[in-house]
């Protein structure tokens, strides 16, 4: 029926109609205010009232949503419904973990039900659609993007794309809002990490490990996909025809419709790829983006390359029954103020529940990465306790990048987290301060990150306390766009006063916040405990409380591979064999791939995190040595709990395809689960392999089995040794 109802909305529309439901403008103007006089305000404003808008985007709040939907709804010729996107990417008000802490947790049912709490106060402002999730797979922990996503592999990414998806839509109700899968495709690839840089991979990594997630996506039902600002093969993905044409819409049958990235269209020709906006306007409509996020690309002239044959008429119609769509599924057109309920706005925002879920997730996403001599859980009672660091005072760096919603100054700091613990004797010395001052949207301030005046009240502080709790890493700011970094280790002088404090007291718990893996060799070698503690948002300070003090077993593992160096990066655990591969250990001869200063591993790897329980494997059996067609093979492994403390373990099953019709992957994950083990307790777990888990894109240029031999491992990380062999025949 929607489809009819669509047709016959279509219909009426004439062309710049059809065209203005691709058009998205920023919102404009203060609605609250007299109507905008003069200038582009006033330009837009017109737009809005002959129906040229289909979408706005930065509008927010039930009030001002539904005073511009009134003008949509009321004074345009056909009463057609704007569509409201916000980046609502961890959270709208109530901010939950970054994205990439969140996939630390491994735990789809929480990572849903943060999307589910997002899209529930999102919802209640206004909203109807948010730019999320980002599911590009990121290796290069440079890039400052890499907090946005779940990390470098295409497996968990997946995974959790179809958990995002399936919280922020759920039965597209009041209380859930459409989901945008994003950057189509490669952004996360930008040359040297460098925010927008080139990019330039190969057809193979683009469809082994690009794209899984953004088909998972996909094929749960995503309702909207954005393209992104790179180029791939030479081609802006904007204008990117084999992309968005040919494998999102007509190989994988996806039905919604693609956004442009902020001015993408428009940076066509800063590409180098279009002689103007008017080119660029035609080049992405041939391509299949259908609709222009601040271009004014296709306002300003997709009609008249209609009438000049340059784009075909049918696919405006097909773009703007897309939008069309995606609008009446939201069922903007039954209620076109669904969203623009006030009380139900008071009453959501902000709830104790929601409180409550994002503090949920933000204690499963924190990774216990070193724990010596016991030092961790701290003890509840009579000790003398010193905490350092800026970070550890700060309540609004926890928020992370990309929250736009919620106010500075609202997450709870470690200090106050810790605070709540009323047993033991807490000195604070902030140390040294970290933030390079940016604002969310990128203007800096001037601080002093290379002040030390502060390193003897710290080192003071830290002589006779039991144990000194140090919060060191980046400002919440210092990640997300627009901010890549050449260097990975603690940025201004943290790793010095690290040192410095290390002297006086080694009972160091470093607990890290970041947004992206650091290079810390120093603390691994040297500190016992190191705690790592993202950008967990507005619960943050309990969580990494509740976790120190034991009160929640840490159960995280890690997303993404910390590198050793900065020279390692891109690093990641699913790399290729090359034809002269090597471990760690320097040999006699230098051919063969590897540095001559740098080992070749991670400092801490992909899967790596610990508990206080101790988890031992042992007994991975498979049920045959092969399986044909159709057929498939269990995996089963015991687990032990051998502590005194009941715990949660994320086993994870990894392959390796030997050889292929191209090389494949030295370890590549294909599935994992969250197995709750008691104290004591030995759980056996079991995996079912079939022919989807070792189909690749092969040299036949499609997703296929091919036949031969394989390794299965399981283990707690990726650098697990627990292997047994089985074959495939087909
Ligand atoms: O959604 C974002 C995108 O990820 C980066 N450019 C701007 C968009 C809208 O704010």
């Amino acid at each position: 029926p929607i489809d009819r109802r669509v047709d016959s909305v279509l219909a009426l529309m004439t062309l710049e109609e059809k065209v203005g439901q691709m058009n998205q403008y920023n919102g404009f103007w203060d609605v609250t205010g007299p109507a905008p006089q003069g200038g582009d305000a006033a330009l837009k404003y017109e737009h809005l009232k002959k129906g040229w808008v289909g979408s706005m985007l930065n509008v927010k709040g039930v009030k001002d949503v539904r005073a511009l939907q009134k003008i949509a709804v009321e004074e345009t010729r056909l009463h057609i419904p704007v569509i409201f996107g916000f980046d609502v990417i961890h959270g709208y008000k109530t901010i939950s973990p970054i994205p990439l802490a969140e996939a630390a947790s491994w735990d789809m049912e929480i990572i849903e039900r943060s999307a589910q709490i997002a899209a529930a106060e999102a919802a209640a402002s206004g909203l109807n659609w948010t730019f999320a999730p980002m599911v590009d797979v990121s290796r290069d922990a440079r890039w400052g993007r890499v907090m946005e996503g779940a990390g470098e592999d295409p497996y968990l990414n997946s995974r959790i794309a179809v958990a995002r998806v399936k919280g922020f839509q759920g039965n597209l109700g009041e209380f859930n809002v459409a989901a945008c899968v994003k950057h189509f495709a490669g952004y996360s690839f930008a040359e040297a990490g460098r925010d927008y840089n080139t990019v330039d991979i190969s057809n193979n990594t683009l469809h082994n490990i690009v794209l899984p997630p953004f088909k998972a996506a996909s094929d749960a039902g995503a309702l909207t996909f954005m393209n992104s600002f790179n180029e791939l093969e030479g081609i802006p993905a904007t204008g990117n025809a084999y992309l968005q044409r040919d494998i999102l819409k007509r190989d994988w049958g996806f039905k919604g419709f693609v956004v442009s990235d902020w001015g993408s269209m428009g940076e066509m020709v800063t590409h180098g790829y279009t002689k103007d906006l008017k080119e660029a306007a035609e080049k992405a409509a041939n391509a299949g983006s259908d609709m222009d996020m601040e271009s004014h690309g296709y306002v300003e002239h997709l009609a008249a390359l209609v009438r000049e044959g340059k784009v075909s008429e049918d696919k405006i119609n097909d773009a703007a029954r897309r939008i069309l769509s995606v609008k009446f599924e939201l069922g903007l057109f039954d209620d076109p103020y669904k969203y623009c309920n006030e009380a139900r706005e008071q009453q959501t925002i902000g709830k104790k529940e929601f409180q409550d879920g994002v503090l949920d997730v933000a204690k499963k996403s924190i990774v216990l990465l070193k724990n010596e001599r016991s030092l961790l859980p701290l003890k509840k009672q009579g000790q003398k306790i010193t905490v350092i660091g800026a970070l550890a005072n700060d309540k609004t760096s926890p928020l992370g990048s990309w929250r736009i919603a919620a106010e500075d100054g609202t997450a709870v700091s470690v200090l106050e987290g810790l605070n709540q613990y009323k047993g033991n004797t807490i000195t604070y010395a902030k140390g040294a301060d970290v933030a390079v001052g940016k604002t969310l949207f990128g203007s800096e301030t001037k601080i002093n990150t290379t002040d030390k005046s502060g390193f003897a009240e710290a080192v003071a502080a830290a002589k006779n306390a039991d144990v000194v709790v140090m919060v060191l890493g980046e400002h919440g700011l210092q990640t997300g766009e627009g901010r890549s970094r050449a260097k990975l280790d603690l940025p201004g002088v943290q790793q010095e006063l690290l040192e410095a404090v290390y002297k006086v007291n080694q009972n160091i718990v470093l607990v890290l916040q970041n947004g992206r893996p650091l290079t810390i060799p120093w603390a691994a070698e040297n500190v016992p405990a190191i705690v790592e503690g993202w950008h967990l948002g507005t619960q943050s300070g309990n969580a990494i409380a509740q976790v120190l003090y034991g009160d929640y077993n840490p159960s995280g593992k890690l997303p993404m591979s910390f590198p050793r160096s900065i020279g390692q990066v891109p690093l990641y655990y699913n790399h290729k064999s090359t034809g002269r591969p090597g471990g760690d250990t320097p040999t006699e001869s230098v051919f063969w791939s590897h540095y001559g200063d740098e080992a070749n591993s991670a400092l801490y790897p992909f899967g790596h995190g610990l508990s206080y329980s101790k988890f031992e494997y042992s007994n991975l059996k498979l049920s045959g040595s092969s399986f044909g067609k159709n057929g498939n093979i269990t995996v089963s492994v015991d687990v032990k709990n051998n502590s005194t403390v009941d715990g949660k373990e994320v086993v994870q099953l990894y392959l390796h395809d030997l050889f292929a019709s191209v090389t494949r992957p030295v370890k590549e994950l294909k599935a994992f689960e969250l197995a709750e083990i008691k104290a004591g307790q030995t759980k056996t777990i079991t995996f079912t392999i079939n022919e989807k888990a070792i189909e690749f894109y092969t040299a036949n240029n499609k997703w296929e089995a091919e036949a031969g031999d394989f390794k299965v491992f399981v283990g707690g990380s990726s650098v697990t040794k627990l292997e047994v062999p089985f074959s495939y025949t087909n």
